[in-house]
């Protein structure tokens, strides 16, 4: 029960504590190690951006730009938001420091905190924190031309591996993190031309006018504005009508249905299980072909762990050369919240060793322990006062140590110090050197 002051988090803001925070380290360091072996390096964009970035990349007429952005006046007058994503920032730097010249496809991973001005709720903040990857790859002028409409695209089935090799990477993490009961939904959207995506908005639109009166405010309003994210409604009314209206993939164009034919195929290659939902639009503008989603249990009505895409264009548009891009982002506080319904809760936070000293010598050699087992990699608690051994193996305890180093004089004169394991109580003697390589098997047969 939070206490009551003059001061309090904002609200869709929280203290992450040191209680949950290793479970937070653990996930961030698991993300390092698993992007790594994919060959992602690690970008920090700044929080702030222009306002304009995000309008352009994520879209105007987005909920995320027209109502959630934290938008203010630098003291040039010029309007910056935070970030409520990364992408834009990332294909912002990747235009920003000429990384269309390094080897490609350029492989850039990021976390951190985004912010959306959303109804706070469970799983939903207003600072919450993704961890996303981008794969950026320049498109070379001999390449044929993917995203207009003019050329057959040869490079789609090849872009399609890239995809795949995306989510099995996001895969891969959540499976490192052993969080079970995990669902992924894939979709195409195809690609903004008049024989592919246009065309089927066209007749969803046309359906859509038909039952209009079936759907809420909030449908009705898309109709006009984005008619395909009324396929995201989750109001259970509308949803009979939903379901019958055209599927979007029987209106895709050729390479783009040779695209999500290929994707499902190298889906399967890598063992990655997959449902089609036609359904899957998302919420930002800068789709085409791939979309997918990642949804995990224990989350209620917020459940969507993970969610991205294939916005090939993005980078031309923000004044970059023609690149095509694929990438995801994770909600950190989602993936965490799951943990730990799932009882994968933080691992412990006790101490290795507790010095329990007595006497001026004893403190001398307590503190030069101390710092040894610090170097060695031992987590270590010394008390600054001196404590009578009871009364210091009690509080050991209470901090979760696993060890008490007893240095009383008598121990340090004899150079043979005691070591008293808390869970069972046993005690034995060692040599300095002797402590540390025990402590160290302890800690390797542990790890
Ligand atoms: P997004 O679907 O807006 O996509 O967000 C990705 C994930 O961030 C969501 O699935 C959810 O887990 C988490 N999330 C979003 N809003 C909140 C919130 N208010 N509170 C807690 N968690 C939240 C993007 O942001 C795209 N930039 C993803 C992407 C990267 N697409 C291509 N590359």
């Amino acid at each position: 029960m939070a206490n009551k002051s003059k001061f309090q988090a904002i609200r869709g803001t929280r203290d992450l504590l040191p209680t949950e925070t290793g479970l937070w380290n653990h996930v961030e360091e698991t993300a390092h190690k698993v992007f790594a072996t994919f060959g992602f390096g690690e970008i920090r964009p700044p929080i702030f951006e222009p306002t304009e970035l995000f309008a352009r990349a994520v879209g105007g007429d987005t909920d995320i730009v027209a109502k959630e952005m934290y938008t203010f006046d630098d003291r040039d007058d010029s309007s910056v938001s935070l970030r409520p994503e990364a992408t834009a920032s990332v294909c912002r730097a990747y235009i920003e420091h000429n990384m269309q010249q390094l080897p490609q496809p350029v492989k850039l991973y990021y976390m951190g905190p985004m912010f959306r001005r959303e109804r706070p709720q469970k799983g939903r903040f207003r600072q919450f924190y993704q961890i996303g990857a981008e794969v950026l790859e320049l498109l070379r002028p001999e390449t044929p031309n993917q995203f207009a409409t003019r050329h057959p695209s040869l490079a789609a089935p090849k872009d399609a591996a890239t995809d795949a090799e995306v989510i099995e990477m996001v895969m891969t993490f959540f499976d490192r993190l052993q969080l079970p009961g995990l669902q992924l939904d894939i979709n195409s959207i195809g690609h903004d031309g008049p024989d592919c995506r246009r065309s089927y908005i066209g007749k969803l639109y046309n359906e859509l006018i038909k039952i209009k009166d079936h759907l809420g405010a909030d449908s009705q309003r898309r109709i006009g504005t984005n008619p395909l994210r009324v396929l995201d409604s989750k109001v259970e009314s509308e949803q009979p009508y939903i379901e019958n209206l055209p599927h979007i993939e029987d209106h895709l164009c050729p390479d783009c249905t040779a695209h999500y034919a290929e994707l499902q195929r190298q889906l399967q290659l890598r063992g990655v299980l997959h449902r089609k939902n036609w359904r899957l639009v998302r919420g930002l503008d800068y789709y085409m072909r791939t979309t997918f989603e990642i949804t995990a249990k224990g989350l209620g009505s917020q459940n969507a762990v993970c969610g991205g895409g294939r916005y090939d264009g993005l980078v031309e548009l923000l004044g970059g050369p023609r690149t095509k891009g694929i990438g995801f982002a994770i909600g950190e506080d989602r993936l965490i919240l799951s943990l730990q319904e799932a009882g994968k809760g933080a691992p412990p936070q006790g101490r290795d060793v507790y010095i329990a000293w007595m006497g001026e010598r004893a403190y001398a050699t307590a503190v030069r322990a101390a710092k040894d087992l610090r170097t060695a990699g031992f987590s270590v608690e010394l008390p600054p006062t001196e404590l009578k051994f009871g009364k210091a193996l009690e509080r050991a305890d209470k901090l979760g140590s696993r060890f008490a180093l007893i240095l009383g004089d008598n121990e340090v004169a004899e150079g043979s110090w005691t070591l008293k394991t808390l869970a069972d109580g046993s005690q034995q003697k060692f040599t300095e050197p002797e402590l540390l390589e025990f402590l160290r098997s302890c800690k390797r047969l542990s790890s």
